[in-house]
């Protein structure tokens, strides 16, 4: 697929020395997209959720319920500096990164940051059968989710230097896309 030769190119041409974030509300594919794209171009990924859940020994709920969300974003902090040392990573940030503003500046420190996109209905659905987001727990409806998202977009417009549409899209596709753009931007 054409994709996997342009990953190829843009690793050949770069020496790949920055890493990529996939940020974007919950549901809107970065974890999928950075499986999808490991198994397909060879690039290491890291799931910044799965990270924090084996370093911490718990489930993201359970931090969540036992150390509050303050407590978990100090997480992710940690982690992204710890990424400095990193480079050539295609990482999967989890939905509310962009929210501290230090965490966006760890990211542009040694990386690109990808927003994936979806509209409220989109997520949705995407969501509707998985209990492991303590912030959506109780709380799936698009009115919910619209809302949060809107409080939201100007956060993650900042914080985006590409912007990728996932909704009604294919993996392929959306894959096809962030590589032309991330070419774009060599
Ligand atoms: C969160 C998103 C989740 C996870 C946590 C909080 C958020 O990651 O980090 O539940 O605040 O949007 P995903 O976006 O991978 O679901």
């Amino acid at each position: 697929m054409q994709y996997t030769e342009t990953f190829k190119e843009i690793r050949t041409q770069s020496g790949y020395p920055y890493n990529i974030f996939l940020v974007g509300f919950m549901g809107t594919g970065k974890t999928t997209l950075s499986g999808f794209l490991k198994k397909h171009t060879g690039i290491e990924e890291l799931d910044m959720d799965s990270t924090i859940e084996k370093q911490q020994g718990m489930t993201i709920s359970k931090i969540f319920e036992e150390k509050g969300e303050p407590y978990f974003r100090s997480l992710e902090t940690k982690l992204l500096v710890e990424l400095q040392s990193k480079s050539g990573l295609l990482v999967s940030c989890g939905g509310g990164v962009v929210l501290r503003e230090e965490n966006v500046a760890e990211m542009k420190k040694s990386g690109l940051v990808v927003l994936l996109t979806a509209k409220p209905e989109t997520i949705l659905e995407r969501v509707k059968n998985n209990d492991d987001r303590p912030l959506l727990r109780g709380n799936k409806n698009v009115p919910f989710i619209e809302n949060l998202l809107n409080q939201r977009m100007p956060k993650y417009m900042a914080a985006a230097d590409l912007i990728v549409e996932t909704d009604g899209r294919k993996k392929e596709d959306i894959a096809e896309e962030l590589c032309r753009k991330l070419l774009e931007r060599l």
